[in-house]
C-alpha cells in the first residue's frame, strides 16, 4: 500500500465572543500573541512537522484579512487554500467542510488558537492509521474535552466539558486521523450546543480501538481568553528576549 501523505487542516472558525471588542476589529486568530498574530504559531507547529498542503477553515466575517495575512503561502514555502465555515457549527465540522481537499489522504487537524511549545514531527511523521490526539494535565478540565486513562493507562472515556471531570487530562486542539475521518463524520449527529463534536469523532475512533493518546510536554495554550493570550504572550517574549 502507498504511504498516504499529510494534509493539514488549521480551523479558525467561531466569533470570538468572549475576546469582545477586539473581535469586532479582526477574528481572534488574528490577534496579536507578542510580535505576530495568533494564528502563525499553529501554522508553525504544522510547518516544523512537515505539512505544506494546508486549508484554513475561516469564519464569514474578516474572512479577508486571513488572505491579506497568510496569501497563497508562497512567503511560508507551503500552498494554502481557504473555505469558510458559515456557522459556528463544531469542530468536527471540519473534515465534511475539508472532504474535497483531505480527498485520499490522511490530515492534521489544529485549532487556529491552540499554541503549542513543542516538536509535533515525530507524532506526525510516524502517524499510519487510527487516529491520535494530544493530552494535557491542567487545573481547570471541565473547561475541555477529559479523557480517562485505565490502571494500564490506556484511554477508556473521552468527555466533552464534564461537569465531574474524569481526570485532569484535557484534549489539546491537534488533532491527526487517518481518510477514514471523512466517512466517520458523516455518523455524527449535532449535540446539544449545535455542534458536530470533535469528542464525538474521537471516541468512533476509541470505540473501535484505533484511537492513540500522546501527551503533550511543553507549554500549552488555548488562547482563547485575554486571560491566556497574556500568559502566552508572556511565553513568547521571554522566549524572544532569551534569544
Ligand atoms: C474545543 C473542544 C475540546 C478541546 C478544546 C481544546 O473546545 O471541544 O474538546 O479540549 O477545544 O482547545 P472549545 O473550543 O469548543 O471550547
Amino acid at each position: 500500500m502507498q504511504e498516504k501523505n499529510m494534509k493539514g487542516i488549521i480551523l479558525a472558525g467561531g466569533s470570538g465572543t468572549r475576546l469582545s471588542p477586539l473581535t469586532k476589529v479582526t477574528s481572534k486568530q488574528l490577534l496579536p500573541i507578542y510580535d505576530l498574530p495568533m494564528i502563525h504559531f499553529p501554522l508553525e507547529t504544522l510547518r516544523q512537522a512537515g505539512i505544506v498542503d494546508i486549508l484554513f477553515i475561516v469564519a464569514p466575517d474578516h474572512a479577508g484579512d486571513f488572505l491579506k495575512y497568510l496569501g497563497s503561502g508562497k512567503d511560508f514555502n507551503c500552498h494554502f487554500s481557504y473555505e469558510i465555515q458559515d456557522k459556528p457549527q463544531g469542530i468536527a465540522q471540519a473534515f465534511q467542510i475539508g472532504k474535497d481537499f483531505i480527498d485520499e489522504d490522511n490530515v492534521a487537524l489544529i485549532l487556529g488558537d491552540n499554541l503549542f511549545e513543542d516538536d509535533f514531527s515525530q507524532s506526525i511523521q510516524s502517524f499510519k492509521t487510527g487516529g491520535r490526539i494530544f493530552a494535557k494535565k491542567v487545573a481547570d478540565p471541565e473547561r475541555f474535552g477529559v479523557v480517562e486513562f485505565d490502571e494500564q493507562n490506556r484511554a477508556i472515556s473521552i468527555e466533552e466539558k464534564p461537569s465531574n471531570p474524569k481526570s485532569n487530562y484535557c484534549v489539546t486542539g491537534l488533532y491527526i486521523y487517518d481518510n477514514t475521518v471523512v466517512e466517520k463524520v458523516k455518523n455524527l449527529d449535532f449535540s446539544p450546543r449545535g455542534e458536530l463534536e470533535i469528542t464525538d469523532l474521537n471516541n468512533l475512533y476509541l470505540k473501535e480501538g484505533s484511537l492513540d493518546v500522546a501527551f503533550v510536554e511543553g507549554a500549552w495554550f488555548d488562547t482563547g481568553t485575554f486571560e491566556s493570550m497574556f500568559e502566552a504572550t508572556q511565553l513568547i517574549r521571554d522566549r524572544r528576549l532569551a534569544k
